[in-house]
């Protein structure tokens, strides 16, 4: 299978775009500095297939980030916004969509005894902090190399990769900021340490617990790729925050609804104080929310000491009334039996390939989100083994050459491959396929 047509219209678009956007995109993640020479335009897409500008189609294996979790334009959902839509959008005011979401994500979640929902990712994690700090009422808090939690100020250290000389010794990271633009005096509240080490945590947390208002972190590490932690670990961490009065706050952004209902905390058997979510809650539609008990959501209560958490478009009729439908279709049976077999198939396709191939790479993850990473090594366990071991640019080159015949996944190998409720088995053998040929051009 290659791809007959070109792309000349995206490259329209691209050279369009420079005069209006910023690079040509609303992120970096999204222009020439991922991929090149530039972008595809993406105008349609329908179960986990979408179609560019230039009328080429792609099997889809980024699903927008993970947002949507069954895969594009799902007619159930399709019908649910147009019925929302046609009702009104928006009113800013208490309504029933709220309630009935709130409810069936009460009911997925095992620690959510109340919900409140926001906009995006980075206001859930940013709620999340805040709270934390006024339950607690300490201000420092605890974050890992090469974790994201979207782009908040005092979260962008260390969340993107760097050559190995840059990172440090582990006892005592090098802080890189991620952006220009934050007061350098806003990370003097940051504690940074290398994940997935268990005696760098305990080393850590005798140092600072005491001061720690919360610990971050992802449960499975999926911005650098998809990185899972070790036996024990979230245990661990779990054990510790209890031990020094710390909250721990999931960051449930990225594997909230894709694991298992109630997210990694229910995969893997653990009692965030907070978690955080987005993405696949939303099913294509924004959305963050921050859930926990009452003792600490409740100091959003309004009153003298409350904690603020402002937003017009908080609970969005027509995201609420998608996140319910949404969580009903993931409440049916057997959809995340489904989730874990298309997508263990997937892995164990692709392995198959490199083996095949004798291409130096392991696919790494479970279910429905893995990553591909050319290295010699047999895992990738953190920020560090990144860094130094995962050869991005052969990803990159390997993701090009997948575009071209017809799969569509980002180049940057920080995200990872996301299996929808829309994928199928053919889709699986098709993305085999696919890279077979692939691999071929790389060698
Ligand atoms: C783990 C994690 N937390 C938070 C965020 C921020 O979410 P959003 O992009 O919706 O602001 C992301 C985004 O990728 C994420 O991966």
């Amino acid at each position: 299978m290659t791809r007959a047509s070109a792309t000349t219209r995206s490259a329209q678009w691209f050279a369009r775009a420079q005069q209006s956007l910023v690079e040509g995109v609303n992120s970096p993640s999204r222009g020439a500095a991922v991929y090149s020479p530039g972008p595809i335009f993406l105008e349609r897409g329908q179960g986990s297939h979408v179609w560019d500008a230039d009328g080429n189609e792609y099997l889809d294996f980024m699903m927008s980030f993970g947002a949507l979790i069954h895969g594009h334009a799902h007619p159930r959902l399709v019908e649910v916004v147009s019925q929302a839509m046609s009702e009104g959008s928006h009113f800013a005011a208490a309504t029933s969509a709220e309630v009935e979401a709130a409810e069936r994500f009460r009911r997925m979640v095992p620690s959510a005894e109340v919900v409140r929902f926001a906009n995006t990712g980075s206001e859930a994690t940013m709620l999340a902090l805040r709270l934390a700090r006024a339950h607690t009422g300490r201000r420092k808090f605890l974050k890992f190399e090469g974790h994201y939690h979207g782009w908040y100020d005092p979260y962008l250290l260390n969340a993107h990769g760097h050559p190995p000389e840059q990172l440090g010794p582990p006892e005592n990271p090098a802080r890189i900021p991620d952006s220009e633009g934050i007061p350098s005096s806003t990370f003097d509240d940051v504690v940074l340490v290398p994940w997935n080490d268990v005696p760098a945590l305990e080393r850590v947390m005798r140092q600072h617990g005491h001061e720690l208002a919360a610990v971050i972190t992802e449960p499975i590490m999926a911005n650098m790729g998809c990185i899972l932690p070790r036996e024990g670990y979230l245990q661990k961490l779990r054990e510790l925050t209890r031990e020094h009065g710390v909250l721990l706050i999931l960051d449930e952004v990225v594997t909230g609804f894709r694991y298992a209902p109630g997210g990694c905390q229910e995969y893997y058997g653990i009692q965030p104080d907070l978690s955080t979510f987005g993405k696949a809650l939303g099913a294509g539609f924004p959305v963050g929310a921050v859930a926990g008990p009452r003792s600490i959501l409740d100091r959003m209560r309004w009153g003298d000491h409350m904690v603020l958490h402002y937003g017009t478009f908080n609970g969005h009729r027509l995201t609420m009334k998608v996140i319910a439908a949404n969580l009903d279709l993931l409440s049916a049976d057997g959809i995340y039996r489904k989730l874990h077999a298309i997508g263990d198939a997937a892995i164990a396709g692709l392995r198959d390939v490199f083996r095949r191939r004798k291409v130096k790479a392991i696919v790494q993850g479970f279910g429905p989100m893995f990553q591909i990473y050319f290295t010699e090594r047999d895992a990738i366990h953190d920020y560090r083994d990144y860094c130094t071991y995962v050869d991005t640019r052969k990803y990159s080159r390997f993701v090009h050459a997948l575009l071209e015949y017809g799969i569509y996944m980002t180049p940057s190998n920080g995200l990872h491959w996301i299996i929808s409720t829309a994928h199928t088995e053919a889709d699986v053998q098709t993305l085999v396929k696919a890279a077979d040929q692939a691999c071929a051009e790389l060698t």
